[in-house]
């Protein structure tokens, strides 16, 4: 994806690194995860550089960034497994919160599955934060009535 400055958020938004197995630096990493976690989207039961380190590591991956001059202020791990869409980690900093940064990196995700392809984009919601599912909507997404299922698997 080439990289975006969308007006109306003034982000300037490009992926975490310009090719597929390219590794991002320390400095950029550890500003991606501190914005994760000033999210609350990290859990326990999830490394964040893993997930970050297996999204950077498939062309069918990535993580988007946004900046404003040199901060760190939004972020999507974006991808896609052949037949829908999926973004996880979608965040604003909380300091940069309601001026439209969250639509704009998701409209970049968007573009970054049209542009591959992809017809559609599912994504999920944690129970406790059910509230977020308001933003969604202000931006064309709608509940569909799914149950979903996951099994743990022991990665090699
Ligand atoms: C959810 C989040 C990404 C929104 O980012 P943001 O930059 O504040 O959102 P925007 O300013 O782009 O808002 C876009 C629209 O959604 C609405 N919106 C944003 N947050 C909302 C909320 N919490 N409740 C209701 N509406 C909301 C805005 O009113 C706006 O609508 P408008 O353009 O018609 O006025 C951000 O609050 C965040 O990082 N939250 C914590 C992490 C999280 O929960 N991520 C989602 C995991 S599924």
């Amino acid at each position: 994806m080439t990289e975006t400055l969308r007006p109306a958020s003034a982000l300037r938004i490009a992926p975490i690194v310009s090719a597929p197995g390219e590794v991002a630096d320390a400095a950029t990493i550890d500003a991606v995860i501190a914005l994760w976690q000033r999210c609350n989207l990290t859990r326990p039961w999830n490394d964040p550089l893993a997930d970050l380190r297996f999204a950077l590591a498939s062309p069918m991956s990535t993580v988007l960034l946004g900046h404003r001059g040199d901060r760190l202020v939004a972020s999507v791990m974006v991808g896609h497994d052949g037949h829908r869409g999926v973004v996880y980690y979608v965040a604003v900093d909380p300091e940069f919160g309601r001026q439209g940064h969250g639509r704009a990196i998701m409209a970049a995700a968007e573009d970054w599955l049209a542009e591959r392809g992809v017809p559609k984009l599912n994504l999920m919601i944690r129970t406790e934060n059910a509230a977020v599912a308001a933003f969604y909507e202000a931006l064309g997404y709608q509940i569909e009535e799914r149950v979903v299922m996951a099994k743990r698997l022991k990665a090699s």
